[in-house]
């Protein structure tokens, strides 16, 4: 197995000793097969136990592992060394608060997929005993898309509106509401439109795109927030223009 030296520029930054973050260089022997995750790992276990970084599966499905690798928004358990020169820079995803190191605050990514009742809320309630909801494979496809998302916040930190206005409901929330109104057991939608439809709602979005452009699951955030502005546009008109028609 063939090996290759890489240096791995870390920023560092604990808000309780540290006025400012920091980078801290690693000298990690990496084998070709490993991710940028594995090398944070060999740097942990053998150079410094006290970096921090989240991360669970290794398979790109946890969406722990995300981070700024060489400029990106990327998953460390996603991005492989072979890909990468030999000075690999790793910080925090922008756009949120850095708890410690690696690690970003979630709270605020958290409370917005909240926010959009990410459940299906039956059109009309059944008895256990009639039996489940059920669902044909076209109906699946409709949103089977969209229900790939990890929540790995690479989307907020690659969004150019979210950074200029964290109150913006973000990428992944509204990509989320979108599968669950598209689902045919969901009649949600209305209640979801509240939250969709505010002012920081999805009006806040200028298509830029950045967000499905990093996605690592092509969710294609970007592509869910245009339709639901069209689905908002023409519950506007509906109401305003021909409130005689049922939507
Ligand atoms: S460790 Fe789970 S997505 Fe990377």
């Amino acid at each position: 197995m063939s090996e290759r030296q890489i240096r791995l520029e870390v920023l560092r930054y604990n808000p309780e000793t540290d006025s400012e973050p920091h980078f801290e260089t690693f000298e990690v022997p990496c084998l070709n097969e490993w991710v940028v995750l594995d090398a944070l790992n060999w740097a942990k276990e053998h150079l410094d136990p006290t970096l921090n970084y989240r991360w669970s599966c290794h398979m790109a499905v946890c969406g722990s592992c995300g981070m700024t690798i060489n400029g990106e928004p990327s998953l460390a358990c996603k991005s492989f060394i072979r890909d990468l020169p030999d000075t690999i820079r790793v910080e925090p995803l922008k756009n949120f608060p850095v708890e410690r190191d690696l690690v970003t605050v979630a709270e605020d990514f958290i409370a917005k997929l909240a926010a959009v009742k990410p459940y299906i809320i039956p059109k009309e309630e059944k008895a256990i005993e009639d039996g489940e909801y059920k669902q044909t494979p076209a109906q699946l496809k409709t949103y089977k898309q969209y229900a790939q998302c990890i929540n790995c916040m690479l989307c907020y930190a690659a969004c150019p509106e979210y950074g200029l206005e964290p109150k913006f409901l973000g990428p992944a929330a509204i990509a989320l509401a979108h599968r669950y109104n598209k689902d045919s057991r969901d009649g949600g939608r209305d209640e979801r439109q509240e939250v969709v439809a505010a002012d920081s709602g999805v009006w806040k979005c200028s298509f830029v795109g950045a967000c499905s452009e990093v996605c690592p699951k092509h969710v294609d955030p970007a592509g869910a927030l245009q339709q639901v502005k069209v689905a908002s546009m023409t519950d506007w008109y509906l109401e305003h223009l021909m409130p005689w028609v049922k939507k």
